[in-house]
């Protein structure tokens, strides 16, 4: 099935062709970099921005991909979770696209999405594996069972891992998106340098929590002199992205042993991180590690149009009167 995908859940406008099941024919995205300058997403903003973008965003798709909307056997759109202007935009579109062209039309959860971007790179990720989702607004931990049936482990209590990165670098003065400044001003620094703490929520929880965390830096760094800061500001982000890693890769590898599972999917903007990355794999002892390439991490339609192919191929459909679900739980 040829297949367009559709996503505007946040700051990224995304369209992508995809021939089911993993060929991917054209995959666009356009960050909105306006939002740079006020340090983090703006809703309104981001709404704006998605109309002005999306035509232009699918018309690049199909030329890139060399297909003409009458090719296109079916349409997949992020319905939630996200900011609910934001959705609203692809959806609509979406919705009105597939009335106007008579396509089959399916909503996709944004956060299906991201565990399909492994789906969409290899074949080995395969259930029951447990996905680790870790981006600027969710932090969940999965057990999929079968491609479509995913019981939650655990999440969040406060804020995502994506969302502490944005918030401390904001602290630190480094620019928006905060997991990237971080990672690259972290390069030479020691990440044994001060230790963060690592809030577990209790022995074999698998529930997260990162607001600790971002107040502890704040609290760090507020009685220590501007020159020290500038001074030690790699060993101070080291120590921090050290601590936000380690507390997602022991939750994400204790889920793997308990559950007896020897796949793990990791996905989502924060997987990009390149620590994050290297410690999973330190610690997987015969569990196989499954990454995104970083195009599949962050915002992208591909991995929705990877979810929204499996579904339309079952004979899934949604009804044209799907409302954008902005807490939408996976
Ligand atoms: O998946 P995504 O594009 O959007 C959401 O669904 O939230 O993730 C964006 C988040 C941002 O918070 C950003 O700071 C974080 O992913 N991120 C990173 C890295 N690259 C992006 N966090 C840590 N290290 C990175 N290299
Ligand atoms: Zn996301």
């Amino acid at each position: 099935m040829l297949i367009l995908g559709i996503e505007t859940s946040c700051d990224e406008t995304a369209a992508a062709i995809l021939t089911t099941p993993r060929t991917l024919l054209a995959n666009v995205v356009y960050s909105q970099i306006i939002h740079q300058k006020y340090g983090g997403v703006v809703p309104e903003l981001a709404s704006r921005e998605h109309i002005k973008r999306l035509v232009g965003v699918v018309d690049e798709s199909l030329t890139r991909a060399g297909q003409q909307l009458s090719d296109i056997e079916g349409i997949a759109v992020t319905y939630g979770p996200g900011l609910v202007g934001a959705l609203l935009v692809g959806l609509t579109f979406a919705k009105s696209l597939a009335q106007a062209a008579n396509k089959p039309f399916i909503g996709i959860n944004h956060i299906e999405g991201h565990i399909f971007s492994n789906y969409l790179e290899s074949p080995e990720c395969r259930p029951p594996f447990v996905a680790l989702v870790v981006s600027g607004g969710h932090s969940s931990l999965f057990h999929v069972r079968a491609w479509g049936d995913y019981r939650l482990l655990g999440k969040t209590r406060d804020d995502a891992p994506g969302e502490a990165f944005d918030k401390v670098a904001k602290i630190l003065g480094l620019s928006y998106p905060g997991g990237p400044a971080i990672q690259k001003a972290a390069e030479n620094g020691n990440p044994k340098f001060f230790r963060f703490p690592r809030a577990t929520m209790g022995k074999d929880s698998y529930e997260f929590s990162f607001s600790g965390l971002k107040t502890a830096v704040a609290l760090y760094i507020k009685d220590k002199a501007p020159e020290f800061i500038r001074e030690h500001l790699a060993d101070i982000c080291a120590s921090f992205q050290e601590s936000v890693c380690d507390i997602l890769a022991r939750k994400a590898i204790a889920a793997c042993r308990d559950l007896r599972l020897e796949r793990l999917s990791i996905s989502g903007g924060v997987a990009m991180n390149k620590r994050l990355r290297e410690m999973v794999e330190e610690r997987a002892d015969g569990i196989k590690v499954f990454k995104p390439s970083p195009l599949l991490c962050t915002d992208n339609a591909a991995m929705i149009a990877a979810a929204g192919g499996w579904h339309l191929e079952r004979g899934e459909r949604s009804p044209l009167n799907l409302n954008a679900v902005p807490y939408l739980q996976l």
